[in-house]
């Protein structure tokens, strides 16, 4: 390998770039640091990452047996998000699902799921042979993306499927939409079930009040969520917390039996620190401590967060999904700091503006989906940075002139639900044909499709493949967005169930 491929260096030619990151994780790379000065980010002094990298040598205590230094700083946190328990991940909100999942379900039983849940809440139902029931999400006309989760569809569902053991619902989505939680956990409750909620998305939402509700205040059994995507720590770092009522116990000694199947038996204490180093700077911030010199504030963030979609949501043609929404779809609150800009009524498509994005104004945005972007922004945004937001997406508005006729699907078309017809596991371990994508109409899939990001299934194992489907997934390659999950990986053929299983 040439040493200009060796992948640090690839990684320091992106650094050293001119790229301005609306992507995770959440401390962007401290670019404010280098564009200006931010003094506060000393507080987050970490030093060369070699010379903290250890696991558990004398005098450090062990993540799978914490007794220690780690069991004292899991308990903190415990205490600063009202937890019954919190564990630190270091396998990502992933192994948190897998293992919140696996402990609150009994293996060969029922979960009933969201259908929007990440692929990782696929797989756990894989691991623990689950048959999944789902609730499907609302959807918003004209924006492109999914709404909130009703509360009385999750009521329909336990009343007609008494075999249910737990819920799993995302909230925030990756679009930062809400669900009523509250209302949701009251329904698992009175079914006597636990609720778990991934909320990888909103581990930024305990530290402010510009912020919705996080689902730990609202009632919540289990709540896994991504530090690294919306705090100041490193990639791959996570949190499990756990309240429920009564059982929580046994709950928890399950949970914990699985996280000690699903984690490296090598916890870095480097990312150890950095989870704990994040929670530290935001309780400080919360508490409004000067610990970042002053200079970020989740107030200031807050204010500047608001003049930006003030900005926005006066473009012409792109159109800022807003708080607005709140009440309407499912949708309890929407988070703020997620900039999500429907293309829908404008000839472009997500790729097309994420593309002109990054190629004019060297911003470079966390995802997008057929006819929507998405950038994440954190209070370690530097004011210049989200400024260059506003001018690029402004910019790119006032190019399209007034009102460019929009080229998009009808709503109904791109959200095609297939219906499954075999359990997961069974879908998947059974025999199976490769075969030509329009030649799997009407055969079950035996493996996954999903665009990544955001790592939703549009196509499940198990699910029968439909006429609208196809074209959803035809329409997507065609669009050049990021398919993944088959064996091919340029999905000319697709791996079905072979008939008569
Ligand atoms: C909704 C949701 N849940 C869970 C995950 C997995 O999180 P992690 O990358 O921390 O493993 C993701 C990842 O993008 C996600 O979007």
């Amino acid at each position: 390998m040439r040493e200009d491929q060796l992948l640090i260096n690839r990684l320091k030619t992106y650094a050293s770039g001119p790229f301005y990151p609306f992507h995770m994780p959440g401390h962007k790379r401290l670019v404010c640091l280098e564009t200006e000065k931010n003094a506060g980010m000393e507080a987050m002094d970490f030093p060369n990452p070699f010379l903290m990298d250890i696991t558990e040598i004398e005098g450090f205590d062990n993540l799978h047996h914490a007794q220690g230094i780690l069991r004292r700083s899991m308990e903190w946190a415990a205490n600063i998000y009202g937890s019954r328990k919190t564990w630190y991940l270091i396998n990502g909100s992933t192994c948190g699902i897998l293992a919140a999942v696996c402990g609150c379900t009994r293996p060969g039983g029922r979960i009933l799921m969201s259908r929007n849940c990440h692929k990782s809440a696929y797989h756990a139902a894989y691991l623990n042979q689950l048959d999944i029931s789902y609730v499907y999400p609302q959807r918003i006309p004209g924006l492109g993306i999914q709404g909130g989760i009703l509360p009385e569809d999750v009521e329909k569902a336990l009343k007609g499927q008494r075999d249910i053991q737990a819920v799993l619902i995302v909230s925030p989505t990756y679009d930062g939409v809400v669900s009523d939680v509250e209302k949701i956990a009251e329904t698992v409750h009175r079914a006597g079930i636990p609720l778990i909620v991934d909320e990888a998305h909103g581990a930024h939402f305990h530290f402010g009040a510009i912020f919705p509700d996080s689902a730990l205040d609202c009632g919540a059994d289990v709540v896994i969520q991504s530090v690294h995507k919306t705090l100041p720590s490193l990639t791959q770092t996570s949190l499990l917390h756990a309240k429920f009522g009564k059982n929580g116990e046994e709950f928890c000694r399950k949970i914990e039996r699985y996280l000690a199947l699903f984690q490296s038996s090598s916890p870095s204490y480097v990312l150890m620190a950095s989870i704990e180093n994040a929670i530290y700077v935001m309780d400080a911030l919360k508490k409004g401590e000067k610990i970042l010199g002053g200079s970020c504030t989740v107030e200031a963030y807050g204010r500047r967060l608001e003049d930006l979609r003030r900005s926005l949501s006066s473009m012409k043609n792109l159109r800022l999904a807003s708080r607005d929404l709140t009440g309407s779809c499912g949708i309890k609150d929407l988070d703020p700091s997620k900039i999500v800009i429907s293309t829908r009524e404008t000839a472009l498509s997500g790729e097309d503006l994420m593309e002109r994005l990054r190629e004019r104004w060297n911003l470079e945005l966390e995802m997008c989906g057929a006819d929507y972007v998405t950038a994440i922004t954190t209070v370690f945004d530097s004011p210049e940075g989200l400024k260059r937001l506003r001018e690029g997406l402004m910019g790119e508005d006032e190019r399209l002139g007034d009102k460019e006729p929009g080229t998009h699907r009808e709503d109904g078309r791109l959200w095609e639900t297939p219906l499954a017809v075999l359990p997961i596991r069974r879908a998947m371990d059974s025999p199976a044909d490769a075969v030509p994508l329009r030649e799997s109409l009407g055969r079950i899939s035996a493996e996954f499709v999903y665009l990544y990001p955001p790592g939703i299934p549009i196509l499940a194992p198990g699910e029968r493949i439909e006429e609208g489907l196809l074209s959803v997934i035809e329409d997507y390659m065609e669009k050049r967005l990021p398919i993944q999950g088959p064996e091919d990986e340029n999905l000319q053929r697709i791996r079905v169930v072979r008939d008569g299983v």
